[in-house]
Order: C-alpha cells, then sequence, then structure tokens
C-alpha cells in the first residue's frame, strides 16, 4: 500500500544481524521528526523506533531491533515536516535478517560506479537502470567494491568537509532504490582518500573527512557478535568500520582494506602523482592480517567470499599480481621475499585464501568482468554499473579467463548446492539490440 508522506529523502539500510538493521535516513533539504515502524508481516507494524528530529543535510540513524532470526521484514519511515501537527506514513519496504546455514539466498555486488565521471565512465539512467534490476533481485544485501564516492577530483585548494559530504550524498538518491531493501556493504577504493598516510593530527583532513562521510551515511558494521573486525580507533573518527566478516547461510563474508593500512599512498596520492615506492610499503597490517587468518582458518563455512577493490589496493589484473609482495610473496624480481618482508605471518594472503579454502576473491578497480581461478581460488573482477561506453576496458592486463564488457552487476545465488555467480547486463534503451537487451545475463558458473 503506498505511504502518503511527503518526505522525499532516501534510506540507507546497513549492518544487518539475526536481530536488528540500522537504518540511516537522510534528506537534503527537509526538517522534522522520523521514525520507523516495523514488523515480521506485510501491514502489521506492531514495532517502532523511537521518533528522533532530523535536520536537512545532516543524516539520522535509527536502529531496527528485536527482529527474529531468517525472516522477511517490513517498515515504513514516518515523517513529520516541521510546524506540521501530523506524521503520515511512506511506503512498505522490507529486508530480510540473517540467514542460517542451510538456506539459500542472493546478494549482489557492483564494481566502481565512479559518478564523478560524467560523460565518460557514468551515465546516470545506466546507473537507475542497474540499479532497478538489482532491487528486482530482492538480494539480501549489496557490496559496493570501492570508487563509488571519488574524492580526488577535488581541487585540493578549495577541498572541505562540505565537499567532501557533497560525493557521499550524491549516491544516495540513486543508491536509494536498492539501499531501501538491501543491507549495503562498503569496499574502500583507491579514489576515495579514506587512508592512512593523509591523516595529520587534525580533524581537518581528507581522510578524516571521507571516513566520516562514510561512516556518517552508511551503517557500516562495527565489531559486535554479530561482525568481527577492525577495534582500533581512530582520532577524530572512531572505529573505522573499514574491515569486517560476518555469516549468512553457509557462506563467510570478508571485506579488507589495505588503505586505512598502508603508511603510504597505495595508488594515486591526493593532489599529486601516482608514487613510486616498494609495494612492499603496501600493507593490509599486522593486526588485519592475523585478523584475516583467525576469520580464515576458523570458519568452517561451507563457501567463503573475501572482497577487496584489488589484489593489493593497486595494479592492473588478476591473478598476474597473485604471486606478489604480500600478497604473493615475491618481489618484483621474482624472489621470495616474504619471510624477511613479512616477519610472524604464516602464509601470503594468497596462500593463506587457498589453504584455508576461500570460494572465491571478488575485486573491482579494473572496470572489466573477468574470471580467473589459482589453485583453487577463483578471482572474479567485478564490471561498473554505468558505464555507457561499454568497454573491456584494462582487458589486456589479464592473460587469461573469461572476459566480457561493461555493463551490469554481478549477482550470486548461494545454495547448500552450490554457488551460481551470475554477470547481468544493463543496455541503455537506446543501445540495446536483439543480441544485447537489457537484464540478461551475459555468463555464469556454478561452484564449487
Ligand atoms: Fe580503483
Amino acid at each position: 500500500m503506498p505511504g502518503t508522506s511527503s518526505f522525499s529523502g532516501s534510506v540507507a539500510l546497513g549492518s544487518p544481524t539475526a536481530s536488528s538493521v540500522q537504518a540511516n535516513v537522510y534528506s537534503p533539504t527537509q526538517r522534522g521528526t522520523v521514525r520507523i515502524a516495523y514488523g515480521a508481516q506485510s501491514g502489521q507494524l506492531g514495532q517502532t523506533t523511537p521518533a528522533v528530529a532530523i535536520e536537512a543535510g545532516q543524516a539520522v540513524e535509527l536502529s531496527l531491533t528485536g527482529l527474529p532470526a531468517n525472516t522477511r521484514c517490513y517498515y515504513r519511515l514516518y515523517f513529520q515536516p516541521t510546524g506540521s501537527a501530523n506524521e503520515a506514513p511512506g511506503d512498505e519496504w522490507n529486508f530480510h535478517t540473517a540467514r542460517p546455514a542451510g538456506s539459500s539466498f542472493t546478494f549482489a555486488i557492483q564494481g566502481d560506479s565512479h559518478p564523478e565521471r560524467l560523460k565518460t565512465q557514468f551515465d546516470p539512467d545506466l546507473y537507475t537502470r542497474t540499479l532497478q534490476s538489482v532491487a528486482a533481485d530482492q538480494p539480501d544485501f549489496y557490496v559496493l567494491m570501492g570508487d563509488d564516492f571519488s574524492v580526488d577530483t577535488l581541487d585540493p585548494a578549495t577541498i572541505d568537509r562540505a565537499k567532501v559530504l557533497e560525493r557521499y550524498t550524491l549516491q544516495r538518491p540513486f543508491l536509494h532504490t536498492v539501499s531501501r531493501q538491501a543491507p549495503l556493504f562498503l569496499v574502500n577504493g583507491n579514489h576515495e582518500q579514506a587512508a592512512a598516510y593523509l591523516l595529520d593530527g587534525t580533524p581537518n583532513n581528507v581522510a578524516v573527512w571521507a571516513q566520516n562521510a562514510r561512516n556518517g551515511l552508511y551503517a557500516q558494521p562495527a565489531p559486535n557478535g554479530f561482525y568481527s573486525g577492525n577495534a582500533q580507533p581512530v582520532e577524530h573518527i572512531g572505529l573505522l568500520r573499514n574491515y569486517f566478516a560476518w555469516n549468512w547461510g553457509d557462506a563467510l563474508f570478508v571485506v579488507i582494506d589495505p588503505y586505512w593500512h598502508s603508511p603510504v599512498a597505495v595508488d594515486n596520492v591526493f593532489g599529486s602523482s601516482k608514487p613510486k615506492q616498494s609495494l612492499w610499503d603496501v600493507t593490509h597490517s599486522d593486526a588485519q592480517y592475523q585478523w584475516l587468518k583467525r576469520t580464515l582458518e576458523t570458519s568452517n563455512a561451507r563457501y567463503k567470499f573475501v572482497f577487496a577493490h584489488h589484489v593489493m589496493g593497486t595494479g592492473r589484473g588478476g591473478v598476474e599480481l597473485a604471486k606478489r609482495w604480500e600478497w604473493g610473496g615475491e618481489s618484483l624480481n621474482g624472489v621470495f621475499d616474504f619471510l624477511s618482508q613479512r616477519p610472524g605471518w604464516a602464509d601470503p594472503i594468497h596462500r593463506l585464501m587457498a589453504r584455508t579454502g576461500v570460494t572465491v576473491f571478488f575485486q573491482g578497480h579494473d572496470h572489466v568482468w573477468v574470471r580467473q581461478k589459482l589453485d583453487g581460488v577463483t578471482y572474479q573482477t567485478l564490471s561498473q554499473p554505468a558505464d555507457p561506453n561499454y568497454t573491456l576496458w584494462n582487458a589486456d592486463a589479464f592473460a587469461s579467463g573469461d572476459k566480457y564488457p561493461n555493463t551490469g552487476y554481478t549477482r550470486v545465488r548461494v545454495s547448500p548446492d552450490g554457488v551460481q555467480v551470475e554477470y547481468v547486463r544493463s543496455v541503455l534503451p537506446r543501445d540495446e539490440t536483439p543480441s544485447r537487451a537489457h537484464g540478461t545475463t551475459v555468463f555464469s558458473y556454478r561452484l564449487p
């Protein structure tokens, strides 16, 4: 039943557990109070959050708690504009709480959306079409692989907190199509500049602005009874919420991040050119590595999925880079320097993933869809969701694998019988042909 609310902002769900979800509510223009009524049956929304004040341009986060596990839950946002005597309900939407082992479910993933590359790699209508397709799948959650809020094209002379925040609010109306029903998980990217090398001890730097915008507008997981992850607070930010893991159905999900843990710029430097450095200086850190090792080794999940923006956060290609640095242990000259470069680490990251039975390593960054395999681990590089050129970017960097050009998203169906990975094509109406129809599956495969 459609609602009557005049609320024109957006909702971004995040951090789902077996009994709760966070709802981040944002409007650029409206103020008043908001609350969310919810329940396990459509039309019977017997529970409610407290009503909280919302200001224009300032997100608020509501906690929906006391939910039944493994259940589709329903909710409506109630909005009372300032100056009005009445609140009014918005449309009813739904989401799913955490699934137990033995369940079947779908999740979906997008590669680098780059909305700042208007007219080159980003078409707003194409992005909308992709997100509408995603929403129609009713995925339990949606993973964004990074470079979705790129702040590094902002002018270093005039950049401020508000301009960084703008990159984060720009995505909200697009993502709303999906995020009102599927919680979002963010993977950090090289263009986000949410990175340790920019910290200067003050609250006024690009890294602090970027991470506070991420966490202020997208409810990412902090360690609790359902999620494990980064427990080390950072001054002027608090918990980063940049690496984390959780179980859903028969699968373990792990998101990792080198940008917040390298003392150097991993890829592009804000306001400057590419750094010249040894990639041994790029690291996920001892703490993140030991957490990753513990997480993978102690998991009995049938499937294990690891997500990162890219192998080592930089470079081009998939398995081509897997031999090097802390990912593979070799220096550029082919010498295995791992033991001296990473004392105390049991294995390079690739070998750790292979040894612990990681099913798929997902990455973005290369703007192309490629399926590869190495030592039993599938390396799945993901397409862009809104590239109107439908380009096979960076394909030369991949010496092997099944390669497909932009544009689209990736749907993953997980069941006790296996994992089905599907690349779903997005096409603008003007570019559709009988052999290139919007919403069709370009390529799919089954694991294990
Ligand atoms: Fe990237």
